[in-house]
């Protein structure tokens, strides 16, 4: 897959699998749902390779879907305004470091996207960070200025040209984002991982309630809705993230993301590995399309899968 436009800086965001995670896209996907969008990679994606007709973007966070949608359905506005509010930053250390610490109490107030877009571009790893008040928190990267606006510019009008007129926004629970979801249509979901914001609890996902979570899976699988969940991971020996249930019947194939920075740091040779599931109602269509497979537009990716195991869940899915 080409070079694909990503204004967003997004901790966690899926632009690096997005071909693997495409590879299990059935042919004929009218609305591509994504429930938990955060940076919409996945729709970002689909679009560019026409694996989806239409597109269901959503978010709890508001701001992020606001910018999302200023970004698709006036790209020219948020173009002009993240320049502005970039230039603005300077070119000395200290100067930038308060700017950036005066939009950052702008966004608290306002809400404005370009502001956001702003603190995801030059904040520490692009995470979002909240305090208990729901104030944005997190601190600057110090080491760079953020992407500069000519190149933010590129990858705005590029995701504006992918999406607009065929997506529609919105900022609600999943569980309400998918409810109108049919078995023509695909739901693609990647929640907030357990374990990696030192959430505690095993029931919750860092707010998300495991039980629910599940239950709500079981019942797409009795609407017949066909989806795909990017949930729990490994890390060398280290599992993070519980288990799906068996009753849920879903297909699970494992992702070999690369190695960890931090096992690199301490020079040993773990591999992160991200799961995906498929639900039965997708894998039922994808072995219906079986003997369509080689006019599929994505067949070629499913070499990227880069385990031998992966290829071998592959070749029971199809
Ligand atoms: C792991 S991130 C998704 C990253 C995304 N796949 C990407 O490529 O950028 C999870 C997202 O779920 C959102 N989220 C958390 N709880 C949610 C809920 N109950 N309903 C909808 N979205 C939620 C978070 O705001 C966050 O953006």
């Amino acid at each position: 897959m080409s070079r694909l436009p990503h204004p967003i800086q997004y901790q966690g965001s899926k632009r690096n699998l997005a071909s693997r995670i495409l590879a299990c896209f059935p042919a004929d996907v009218q609305t591509l749902y994504e429930p938990f969008a955060g940076s919409a990679a996945i729709s970002i994606a689909a679009a560019a390779e026409g694996a989806a007709k239409d597109f269901a973007i959503n978010d709890l966070n508001q701001p992020l879907v606001r910018l999302l949608q200023g970004i698709v359905e006036n790209p020219c506005v948020i173009a002009e305004e993240y320049a502005a509010v970039w230039s603005n930053q300077g070119d000395e250390l200290a100067q930038s470091l308060s700017h950036f610490n005066a939009v950052r109490d702008a966004f608290n107030r306002t809400h404005a996207p370009e502001l956001l877009l702003y603190l995801l571009a030059r904040c520490v790893k692009g995470a979002v960070r909240y305090n208990r008040q729901g104030l944005f928190n997190q601190s600057p990267d110090k080491r760079r200025k953020g992407t500069r606006p000519e190149t933010m510019r590129r990858n705005i009008y590029g995701v504006s040209l992918l999406l607009k007129g065929r997506s529609r926004f919105l900022s609600v629970d999943y569980l309400e984002a998918i409810q109108n979801a049919t078995a023509s249509d695909l739901v693609y979901m990647d929640p907030p991982y357990q374990g990696v914001s030192g959430e505690r609890d095993g029931r919750y996902l860092s707010g998300l309630d495991f039980e629910l979570f599940a239950k709500s899976l079981a019942q797409l699988n009795e609407r017949d809705i066909s989806y795909i969940v990017s949930y729990d991971g490994k890390l060398g020996d280290y599992s993070y993230g519980q288990i799906l249930p068996d009753s849920l019947e879903l297909e699970r194939l494992e992702l070999v993301v690369g190695r960890s920075s931090t096992a690199t740091l301490l020079g040993r040779n773990d591999v992160t590995i991200e799961s995906l599931y498929l639900s039965r109602a997708l894998v039922a269509r994808l072995s219906k399309s079986r003997h369509r497979l080689g006019a599929h537009k994505h067949t070629a990716s499913l070499n990227l899968f880069s385990t031998s195991h992966d290829l071998e869940t592959l070749e029971a899915v199809y």
